[in-house]
């Protein structure tokens, strides 16, 4: 049942090609995207005033993620919510918004529990759902489903990048509709999005030096992870992968916040991993990382093939390959999904079932 490899968590790293494409098959067709099936209609898009995302844990990543992009292509303000906080908090919700639920099993109970609260008020609400037939995708207004099939791991990969997937379809139908990309803007986010999944293919066969990186790490006591816009959403998963499955304390931190305090946990020999797919941010982070280095911190660089200069300022630097900017926590995700795999396999843990952990958490 594990296709080979040695656990779900890698078996499911290597379906991601094939989850995007049949995620983005499903909506995406002769070059034009069709929501008839989740049922936003045309008049619903032009009709929204903002946004709330609310999820939990790595769905709530997405959310991260898709507050930056939604919010860059359509221009319609996004509010991302941790639904565990959303549902306590008498939020203000305007007649017009558009609450998005994102969950992989569908069956949170702090998410359900913020669909609700959102119908009881009358809010328009859309799930973004992998299990079919789930309660948040029965009760939703309308329902996204991701194509990820049956997630078996306990962290999530497969079921993230295709959440992922849905976000970016539904930020370019909302920018299309709404008059801020024009024709060639939008055929041109396509073609980037269809060739996600060769891009990442390759990424996956590149494996073996991220295995090599990674069984160095086994004893390390804390890692952070740096990074501004959705290089910080991208930070916030690959840091919750890590600490998940391999037990080593790790925070996420937005770049230029860690001066703010936490910069004094950085030790002699501390790993720090920025992440910089973003070339407008990138000397900005460098000079973050820099900081970190002054005081002791060994430095790991995650960007794109080209950026080699890197190489004169971190210790170990991993490449992905280049795509729009929007899309490219789908690639970074990647080598730190592998990344806390390999810390986790080098330190002899049970990957698919860390302690402490469930697949599905249905109590608040
Ligand atoms: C982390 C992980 C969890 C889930 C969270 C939400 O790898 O899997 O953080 O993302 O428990 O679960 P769903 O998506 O089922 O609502």
């Amino acid at each position: 049942e594990k296709a080979g490899f040695e656990h779900f968590m890698m078996k499911e790293i290597h379906e991601q090609p094939k989850a995007i494409k049949d995620t983005l098959g499903s909506v995406v067709k002769d070059g034009k995207i069709d929501l008839s099936n989740v049922g936003l209609a045309k008049e619903d898009i032009e009709n929204i005033s903002q946004i709330h995302i609310v999820a939990c844990g790595s769905a709530w990543h997405v959310g991260m993620v898709a507050q930056y992009v939604i919010e860059d292509l359509a221009r319609i303000p996004v509010r991302v919510e941790l639904a565990s906080e959303f549902r306590y908090r008498n939020p203000i919700i305007d007649k017009d918004a558009l609450v998005i639920i994102i969950s992989q099993s569908g069956e949170t109970a702090d998410s359900l529990a913020a669909l609700r609260e959102a119908k009881s008020r009358g809010i328009k609400t859309l799930s973004i759902v992998n299990v079919v037939g789930s309660s948040i995708a029965r009760e939703a207004d309308n329902v996204f489903y991701t194509l990820a099939g049956p997630e078996i791991s306990v962290a999530t990969t497969k079921a993230y990048s295709t959440q992922l997937i849905a976000s970016y379809i539904l930020a370019i139908e909302f920018a299309m509709v709404r008059g801020q990309i024009n024709q060639e803007q939008y055929d041109g986010f396509l073609s980037e999005l269809s060739e996600l999944p060769d891009k990442i293919q390759k990424i996956i066969d590149d494996k073996e030096r991220l295995q090599w990186f990674a069984s160095k790490q086994a004893n390390a006591k804390d890692i952070f992870f740096v990074g501004r816009g959705i290089d910080y959403a991208i930070s916030l998963e690959g840091s919750l992968k890590l600490k998940e499955i391999s037990y080593i304390h790790s925070e996420a931190y937005a770049a230029g916040e860690l001066k703010h305090g936490t910069i004094s946990l950085i030790e002699d020999g501390t790993l720090v991993i920025g992440v910089l797919t973003q070339n407008g941010l990138y000397e900005k982070t460098i000079s973050n990382m820099v900081e970190c280095k002054s005081r002791g911190a060994y430095l790991m660089g995650l960007t794109t093939y080209g950026n080699y200069n890197i190489e004169d300022t971190v210790e170990f630097a991993t490449y992905i390959p280049k795509t729009d900017e929007h899309f490219a926590a789908s690639l970074a995700v990647i080598p730190l999904q592998l990344l806390a795999y390999y810390v986790s396999v080098a330190k002899g843990l049970d990957v698919d079932k860390p302690r402490n952990l469930a697949k599905s958490v249905t109590v608040e």
